[in-house]
């Protein structure tokens, strides 16, 4: 990797994608000046596009903003090692309907569903306690923080119990803007607040409230319910009854290969015979999801299935190719499987103008003489939800068209097992030593 340390962005994406970008897109990147975390996002992206065979005109500035300026910021190395706790609501809806589908009820005790690295505040766990109602959901995290503290436009930090700040979030936005001004804010409201704040144990919260702002301790537990609680532990000391399903989405990919695979393994031992582990990665909203599915029987835990969401096809984002270090197999079968759908002509075909075609029709984009796409004026403009909304309403109708059917038998033709999994998502058998096995 550190021959391509002193490379310019645009010589990467020539050697690995065969193209350079126009300067529009290309100078809005300094590959030389990122981290060497950052630098490693963008070789991988470049190493995944051209495995999953996507040309370089497929990048656009949105892209690259994302790489230039969002991901640095949400990777450990933003914030001192420590693995972001950043979640959204509603992000695994399509995963908890997977388990009411998949999953018969038992009449012998209450079903329980563990969320591994829920993250902070735990809202996927909280989805998912009211989405199975009948179910005992734990949600594990190892950095549920001390403190909590929300300003007055519930923005919101994270502190240890020495008072260091650990973490925080915009609330609307997925950037921290002018990090260093709102870091030195929450210190000086966190100093302000604290000395008033009685904590009595960590079973039970505590909140302080001057000007709008509020300081909030175990404020995990402020969160829990009738089928929901709350433990703060790694992956190592975890002590649960036997679950039917253990969820850990976006967790793994943080860590290199022999330490994600040991975990892996940990976590499938606190499957009971017959659950499910659902392991990958997604983003907000549940998008560009890639996700495999291991179950347990008398020979111990395997994969089973690996899905993915059809938007991973044409991407405007970086999620397809967003990897966190070396030999993400998820990602790298992901790749295998969009290269073979790209290259059946019958599907690819069509479905490539058409995805262009219904872009440019919802106002989203347009592809340029350059054969580089072009934000419209209202995408570019209007807040990153306007994007997002034109982009979901885009790929319902395609998947109601039946292109996903059309793309699992593209995978067919290409010798792999595939289906349409019960959330709708594109599943096939995982290939010998595709994936991890035990
Ligand atoms: C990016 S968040 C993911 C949150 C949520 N699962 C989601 O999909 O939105 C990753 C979380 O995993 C937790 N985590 C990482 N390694 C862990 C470990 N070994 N044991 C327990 N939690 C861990 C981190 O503390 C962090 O809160």
């Amino acid at each position: 990797m550190e021959l391509f340390d002193e490379m310019s962005f645009n010589s990467l994406v020539e050697r690995f994608l065969g193209t350079r970008l126009p300067s529009r897109l290309s100078d809005s990147l300094s590959y030389t000046e990122l981290s060497p975390e950052a630098k490693g996002v963008v070789l991988r992206l470049l190493i995944l596009m051209k495995r999953s065979s996507c040309p370089a005109t497929e990048f656009n500035s949105q892209m690259i903003w994302l790489l230039a300026s969002v991901t640095p910021g949400m990777l450990p190395s933003a914030w001192g090692g420590l693995i972001p706790p950043v979640t959204s609501p509603g992000r695994h809806k399509k995963l908890d309907d997977y388990v009411i589908k998949k999953m018969q009820p038992s009449s012998n005790r209450q079903p329980v569903f563990i969320d591994f690295g829920c993250g902070f505040p735990p809202v996927t766990t909280i989805d998912t306690a009211k989405h199975l109602p009948d179910w005992s959901v734990f949600g594990v995290d190892r950095s549920f923080t001390r403190y909590v503290l929300y300003d007055a436009a519930v923005n919101y930090a994270c502190f240890n119990r020495h008072g260091k700040l650990q973490y925080f979030q915009d609330k609307t936005k997925p950037l921290n803007e002018h990090p260093n001004t709102t870091r030195n804010r929450f210190n000086s409201l966190f100093a302000d607040l604290c000395p008033q704040l009685q904590c009595v144990d960590e079973h039970s919260s505590a909140t302080v409230e001057r000007n709008g702002n509020r300081l909030i301790c175990n404020h995990i537990r402020d969160f829990e319910g009738k089928n929901l609680k709350f433990f703060k532990s790694d992956i190592d000391n975890l002590q649960f009854p036997p679950a039917n399903t253990v969820r850990c989405m976006n967790v793994l990919l943080y860590f290199e290969k022999d330490i994600r695979e040991n975990m892996l393994s940990k976590i499938c031992t606190l499957l009971d015979a017959n659950g499910l582990l659902i392991t990958g990665f997604n983003h907000p909203f549940g998008i560009y999801a890639r996700y495999s599915v291991y179950t347990k029987d008398k020979n111990g835990a395997h994969p089973c299935e690996f899905s993915f969401s059809l938007d991973n096809l044409r991407p405007l984002g970086i999620g397809p190719w967003l990897t966190l270090s070396d030999e993400d197999r998820e990602a790298e079968l992901l790749a295998d499987l969009t290269s073979a759908i790209r290259a059946d002509r019958r599907f690819w075909k069509e479905f490539n103008p058409y995805v262009d075609m219904l872009r440019t029709k919802y106002g989203i984009c347009e592809r340029d003489n350059d054969g580089f796409i072009h934000f419209t004026e209202d995408a570019r403009n209007g807040p990153p939800s306007v994007i997002m909304d034109k982009a979901s309403a885009l790929w319902n109708q395609l998947e109601d068209e039946g292109y996903t059917d059309g793309a699992i038998e593209a995978l067919g033709r290409a010798g792999y097992q595939a289906w349409k999994n019960p959330v709708g998502d594109i599943t096939v058998l995982p290939p010998d030593e595709s994936l991890y096995k035990f």
